[in-house]
Order: structure tokens, then sequence, then C-alpha cells
């Protein structure tokens, strides 16, 4: 067995016998040690979180005096008291509202996306959406992310990547570039961590370039993705 195929079944037996719904809690686990963007009475907001994986280690982490929105399009089944589900889409109109609401009318001073499309095998179509779908949550931050709070993104690499980079550069202190060791090298995603958000976010630029990947190592990697999210 590869390397990498073992470190896949690892996390998975872990996320069962630790009772995870997911093994990417293991990713926000491993990139919270490092940049502790949660802590103790967080109010976090974790848009694309079916099934639950994120939603069970912030509740873990940010502990019972925590605000905790989960949201997807998928229904997910209950968690602890400190985390509400709203079942929801991100790019739908008034959804700030919503979230802002259930989050008790306050914003949050944590937003996690670990947003992925339905994958089309397409890589060139795959990637966009993707990265359309993290675009619409920056254009969300000023609405629902305390200033000097955190973005914790997952985003597929390719040509639409350097854009959001950069929108993420200027509107946060810092922003790094992180690669949790539960999330397989082969796979394509990365994960954008940006602390001390400034209250604005720059305008999406409506430049849109090529992809040059090559088609197989387009395949290989939505492959890759559909596995990293189990
Ligand atoms: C990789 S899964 C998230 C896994 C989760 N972090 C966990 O630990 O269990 C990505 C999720 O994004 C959701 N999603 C995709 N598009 C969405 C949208 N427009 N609005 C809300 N959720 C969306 C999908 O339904 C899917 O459940």
């Amino acid at each position: 067995m590869r390397l990498e195929e073992a470190k896949r079944d690892h996390y998975r037996k872990r996320a069962r016998e630790e009772g995870y719904r997911s093994r990417a809690a293991f990713k926000l686990k491993q990139m919270n040690d490092k940049y502790h963007f949660m802590r103790h009475g967080s109010r976090v907001v974790d848009i694309g979180c079916a099934p639950g994986g994120w939603l069970q280690m912030s509740s873990e982490i940010a502990g019972r005096n925590a605000t905790i929105v989960g949201v997807d399009l998928d229904p997910v089944k209950r968690l602890s008291e400190n985390v509400k589900i709203l079942q929801d889409d991100v790019t739908s109109q008034d959804f700030a509202g919503r979230l802002i609401e259930s989050l008790g009318n306050r914003r949050a001073d944590c937003v996690l996306a670990d947003l992925s499309p339905k994958l089309s095998g397409i890589w060139d179509m795959d990637h966009y959406k993707q990265i359309d779908l993290c675009m619409k949550v920056v254009d969300l931050l000023p609405e629902i992310l305390e200033t000097g709070g955190s973005c914790i993104m997952k985003a597929f690499q390719g040509d639409q990547l350097p854009p959001l980079i950069q929108r993420l550069r200027k509107s946060f202190e810092r922003m790094e570039i992180s690669k949790p060791d539960a999330s397989r090298k082969e796979s394509s995603e990365v994960y954008l961590v940006s602390l001390g958000f400034s209250g604005q976010v720059p305008s999406q630029s409506i430049e849109a370039s090529q992809s040059s990947r090559q088609s197989e190592q387009r395949s290989d990697s939505v492959e890759s993705d559909w596995q990293d999210a189990q």
C-alpha cells in the first residue's frame, strides 16, 4: 500500500474509532493546533458542513459556551446543544441575513468553508465552480465576520486560485496556504488560512484565464478530491 493511501486509511479508521463523521475533522484540528483561530467561546460559522466532522471538532475546541452554525445544502444530523444547523445555499439571496439571525444577530469570530460543488469529472468546470463558491464566501465576509476574525477556506488548485489568494491577502493581516497532514498530497485541495480580518474585501476581478492542466491530471485530481472528502 502506498504511503498516501495508508495515511488516508489511518485517518478514516481514527475517525470511525473516535466517532467523527468525517476524517476531515483531523484537518481542522491540525490547522487549529498550528494557527489557533478558534478558542473557547468562539462564534463559528461552518459553510459546507455536511456530514459534520468539522462541526464536531469545532464544538470540542470552542466548548459549551460557543455558538456554532453549520450550513449545507444537504441535511445534517443533529449534534450537540451549541451547534445549530441551517439547511441553506451560500449563493442564495439574503443568505447573510439568515446566517446572522442564526448567530443571534452578531457576526462570527471565525468563518470555516470546506465547500465542494458536486463534481462532474471535468476538471476546469469543477475548479471554476469550487473557486466561485469560495469567492461568494469572500463577498459575504464584511457582513458575517468580525473585524479581526479568521477565515479558513478549502480551495482547489488551478488557474483561478491566484485571484482568490490575492483578494484574501488584501483583506487580512496574514494569509497562509496550508496542507495539513490529514489532507493527501495527491489531492488538489489546499487550505487558505486567513487571520486578522480588516473588515473589508476588494471587489472580485472579472478576469478569468484558461487552465493549462492536462486532462489526465484533471481526472486524477477529481478522484482524489472525492476520496479526500470522505
Ligand atoms: C467536503 S464536504 C464538507 C465536509 C465537512 N467539512 C465535514 O467535515 O464533514 C463539502 C460540502 O459543501 C456543500 N456545498 C456545496 N455547495 C454548497 C452551497 N452552495 N451552499 C452550501 N453548501 C454547499 C456540499 O453539500 C458538501 O456537503
